[in-house]
């Protein structure tokens, strides 16, 4: 039986009034972990290039990364709806641009859904993306790829001109054919606003208590990385101190000849050595 979370069943959950757990996810691993932690959502998120890559911003994420990365999560997770981050510059240039490299996510890597940033400019290429079969996560808010506009990490919508447009932005995408929107770094009132006045679900990530779903970065919730972390993260585990402690006990061990010990060799009862060692002995002499 196909039991895989669709567009459908997350349009679905809001009507019902069930809450959406979105989590990123970048390879196998992860995958098959956000998959058994039940969520609905994998977003193969262009956040890889910061956390996987170590890129300092998104933007120097390839179209042949996200299919890579994409290919890895699919074998990992069978049951979230896998939706997969269009990186900078793989749909900006003209909506024929945007739909090819779509497609490409969908063929190549195997998603079953893009996301894509960005407001009123991005309208046209929404509807032309989802008319051809493809559904769109649409995200607005903070839209990391334009970080050299906005001039930083911020809250947006903070005036009432900048709620207006992020307003219309919503409803435009919504009419174009995005089956649910992103909404990061929002006031929790105007995300509630914008999630009242749509028919998709709102997924929110540090935009307050109000949106129909939640999604969060694998790495800020698993404490699997050093450095800032933003106010609305919530961190469950401190991955990356385990890790370092598991790794430093490991390196003691071999240089202390703990490892390998007695329990994590190979002993085979009748092998016997000897007659080879004798053979090696006469071999020795006889070259000396
Ligand atoms: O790339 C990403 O991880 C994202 C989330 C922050 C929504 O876009």
């Amino acid at each position: 039986m196909n039991d895989r979370i669709t567009t459908k069943t997350i349009k679905n959950m809001k009507h019902r009034g069930k809450r959406i757990v979105e989590l990123t996810a970048y390879d196998y691993p992860s995958a098959m972990l956000a998959d058994e932690g039940e969520v609905d959502i994998i977003l193969v998120g262009d956040s890889l290039g910061m956390v996987v890559l170590g890129y300092e911003n998104t933007l120097h994420v390839t179209l042949e990364d996200m299919i890579h990365h994409t290919k890895a999560v699919v074998r990992g997770a069978k049951k979230p709806l896998i939706v997969t981050d269009m990186p900078f510059m793989s749909y900006q240039v003209s909506k024929e641009q945007a739909l090819e490299n779509a497609g490409r996510l969908i063929q190549d890597g195997g998603a079953h859904a893009v996301k894509l940033e960005g407001g009123g400019r991005m309208v046209e290429t929404v509807d032309f993306i989802t008319s051809a079969g493809i559904p769109v996560q649409a995200h607005l808010g903070l839209t990391p790829q334009s970080i050299n506009e906005l001039g930083g990490y911020f809250v947006q919508g903070k005036t009432d001109k900048a709620a207006r447009k992020m307003l219309d932005d919503a409803k435009a995408l919504q009419d174009a054919g995005a089956f649910s929107l992103v909404l990061e770094c929002v006031p929790e009132d105007l995300a509630g606003l914008i999630s009242n006045e749509l028919k998709i679900p709102t997924i929110g990530i540090g935009a307050g208590r109000k949106t129909d779903g939640q999604v969060l970065v694998f790495h800020d919730l698993l404490g699997y990385s050093r450095g800032y972390l933003p106010k609305f993260v919530r961190r469950y585990e401190n991955l990356a101190d385990s890790i370092k402690n598991a790794i430093s006990g490991f390196s003691e061990d071999v240089r202390n000849g703990d490892f390998p010990g007695e329990e994590e060799i190979y002993k085979i009862k009748n092998l016997d050595l000897s007659e080879l060692m004798r053979q090696m002995k006469l071999e020795e002499e006889i070259s000396d």
